[in-house]
């Protein structure tokens, strides 16, 4: 998969792009990106990527033509089956779902907005799908694109351990249980007895459980959606305290 990312901080993405899952991809041949800057592409001494807004108010808009000016020559004929993905805090909000369909084409051109925003010609003429990563507001688009990326990429196959997505696909929908390593005990915290029990079909339920009981407390907007069966409504209907929630109720033992 190769993305090709359009911005004016190049260097905001060495950092994400250079280490773990991401680095590896990348040296497998798995993943690549191309980054691309915007001010390659301007015309004037200065190298200006943007300009005041029409009608006034507040900062900067990024100008058109060198945005646009530099997807169409970097895409060429592929710019009409790549998606052009334009980061900005007003767009759709991207979720795992977007992540997969995303993950289906061979290329992605993502172009990062800073300032107060982007002239709304470069959406129009590239026919791009503005992306929101989430309800706060970035110094730039460059942090959502390496959200995109690092998300998207993790998909592809052969990036990341294929149990990990089975498991991602089993508790589609609801928020991961708690995971727990050696040591058994530490500062006075035991590690629920039933990991340590060995009885596996205990351990799945309980598990299940936890992440069920997790998605009410935390984001019970999430269990709307989750397929559930008659099974896991009961589990629902018994949720357990959360044992670390105080430690006074901690289950705790001599260490
Ligand atoms: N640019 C600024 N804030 C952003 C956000 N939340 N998502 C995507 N791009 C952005």
């Amino acid at each position: 998969m190769r993305f090709d990312v359009f911005t004016i901080f190049p260097g905001m993405f060495s950092g994400p792009l250079s280490e773990s899952i991401l680095r590896r991809a990348q040296e497998r041949g798995l993943v690549s990106v191309h980054l691309h800057n915007i001010r390659d592409w301007t015309t004037d001494k200065h190298r200006s990527v943007d300009d005041e807004p029409y009608g006034g108010g507040a900062g900067m808009v990024m100008m058109a033509p060198p945005i646009v000016h530099a997807v169409e020559d970097v895409l060429g004929a592929e710019l009409h089956t790549t998606p052009v993905i334009l980061l900005t805090p007003s767009g759709e909000r991207f979720t795992q779902d977007i992540a997969r369909e995303l993950a289906q084409f061979p290329r992605l051109a993502l172009i990062c907005g800073r300032y107060e925003g982007i002239d709304d010609r470069v959406r129009i003429i590239l026919n791009a799908r503005e992306l929101s990563i989430g309800d706060y507001v970035l110094t730039g688009g460059e942090l959502a694109a390496a959200v995109i990326i690092d998300v998207v990429a993790r998909l592809i196959p052969g990036v990341i351990d294929p149990e990990s997505l089975a498991e991602e696909s089993y508790s589609s929908g609801l928020l991961e249980y708690p995971q727990y390593t050696r040591p058994p005990v530490f500062r006075g915290l035991a590690v629920p007895s039933v990991l340590l029990s060995g009885n596996h079909a205990k351990i799945a339920e309980w598990r299940r459980q936890q992440a069920l009981c997790r998605t009410k407390a935390r984001r019970p907007d999430l269990l709307q959606r989750a397929n559930l069966t008659p099974r896991d409504w009961k589990l629902l209907a018994e949720c357990p305290p959360d044992p670390f929630a105080h430690p006074e109720m901690a289950e705790r033992t001599e260490s």
